[in-house]
């Protein structure tokens, strides 16, 4: 049976023709249609338009009156597999301590795959599937899990089957990164190199094999891995087909988003430092720049200057980075609103940001990110609110009524 949803107050990012994604001044411009209505079949947005236009069929009927709808956020950066949390670590920074004193002193990243390696499978998927319960009752309906807390062949291949394994189980969208190159574990202190041969030697021929992953991902950074680095796994994860998506210039700037171009990356993540030759080598590629201001908020350390980049004419996606280190929270709401009270991006190219550019951010943007006949129905219908603008607005609070995801309704408790 068909679902008819009436008198909806505001239809929101409704794209007739189906986009890849939107860059620079598009950016600004989201598409609405008022007082609409939208139909959903088999899972997908079958019709929509104009309450006038609103044919009479046998459906269930929900009415929308006051409401927004708009599609499902897209997250295509987190970590959400990951055993136990780090609030010790919240403290020492509280103190004083910075991010990087903690993972100096074997806190940090090795933290958290101490812990997982502790964790049987099962612990963590019960862990892992909570989050992901949680995140889709805030509005996601599609999200990209990387691996990186393992370390370990076992630990790293145990990660990568709970992502799989939710992707059995749930019925939103989930990309996998296998992001082996996440540090340096104890085992291989002082012998980066082997730890990196390890890496492509064994894991990523393994993890191919078992098609337990989508695309690759390389934490490069200053005392972590350099560009050099980056390089080599980027290249042993080509032949086998795995696509770049990077954590780069995260707290220092030195080439991982010219690596990122050079390789064809389908993302560069976190972006908190750009130089200008960073903003330039990104114009015109199809390499989506994604921020994260969860974390800058989290580690207070500079946004990723989000004007100047859409300014130069760049597109932007935003998304989460949930992980128990640097960003614990998986709320795209927070996200949103995040962006334009401290990037002083607008509602516009927010929402823009969190749907259809997300959606390209993890290669998805053909079956979600926009109101298309077509796509998917993943949708998010709000409590009544009278804009759209009030989403980012009222930070901190919840304006979401239903998620709807292939058009059935996810509830969780
Ligand atoms: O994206 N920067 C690298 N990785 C994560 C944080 C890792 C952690 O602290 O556990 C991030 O911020
Ligand atoms: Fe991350």
């Amino acid at each position: 049976m068909a679902t008819l949803f009436k008198n909806i107050k505001e239809l929101i990012q409704v794209r007739n023709e189906p986009i890849s994604f939107v860059s620079g001044k598009e950016m600004n411009r989201l598409p609405t249609i008022k007082d609409a209505y939208l139909i959903v079949e088999n899972g997908l947005i079958s019709d929509f338009g104009s309450m006038d236009n609103c044919p009479e069929i046998k459906a269930d009927i929900i009415d929308a009156t006051g409401k927004m709808m708009l599609p499902t956020w897209c997250d295509s950066h987190t970590h959400i597999v990951y055993a136990g949390n780090r609030e010790g670590e919240f403290v020492d920074r509280i103190n004083g301590l910075s991010y990087e004193d903690i993972a100096k002193r074997g806190g940090g990243i090795l933290n958290s795959a101490k812990k997982l390696q502790e964790t049987s499978e099962e612990a963590l998927y019960e862990q892992s599937r909570m989050r992901l319960e949680e995140i889709m009752q805030l509005g996601t309906g599609a999200v990209e899990i990387k691996s990186g807390y393992g370390l370990t062949k076992d630990a790293e291949l145990k990660m990568l089957r709970v992502i799989k394994r939710l992707k059995e189980n749930y019925p939103l969208e989930i990309k996998a990164t296998f992001l082996g190159a996440h540090a340096v574990p104890k085992a291989y202190e002082n012998n980066k190199k082997g730890y990196l041969n390890m890496l492509i030697d064994e894991v990523i021929p393994k993890v191919a094999q078992e098609n337990l992953a989508d695309y690759i991902d390389i934490f490069c950074e200053t005392g972590y891995f350099s560009v050099e680095d980056t390089e080599l796994i980027l290249e042993a994860g080509r032949a086998y087909g795995l696509v770049p998506k990077i954590h780069v210039n995260q707290f220092t700037a030195i080439g991982g988003v010219q690596a990122g171009v050079k390789f064809n990356a389908l993302s560069v993540d976190h972006l908190e430092e750009m130089r200008d030759e960073d903003i330039k080598v990104l114009l015109n590629t199809g390499t989506m720049p994604v921020a994260l201001p969860s974390c800058s908020y989290f580690l207070s350390i500079p946004y990723t200057p989000a004007r100047k980049m859409i300014d130069a004419g760049l597109p932007l996606a935003l998304a989460t980075d949930y992980n128990p280190g640097s960003t614990p929270s998986g709320n795209m709401n927070f996200v949103i609103s995040t962006a334009c009270i401290k990037m002083k991006m607008t509602p516009e190219e927010a929402i823009n940001a969190a749907t259809i550019n997300g959606a390209y951010a993890m290669g998805v943007e053909k079956e979600v990110g926009s109101i298309t006949k077509g796509k998917y129905a993943n949708l998010i219908l709000t409590k009544p609110i009278n804009s759209y603008g009030f989403m980012p607005y009222a930070f901190g609070a919840n304006q979401i009524e239903k998620v709807f995801i292939k058009g059935k309704e996810m509830k969780y408790e």
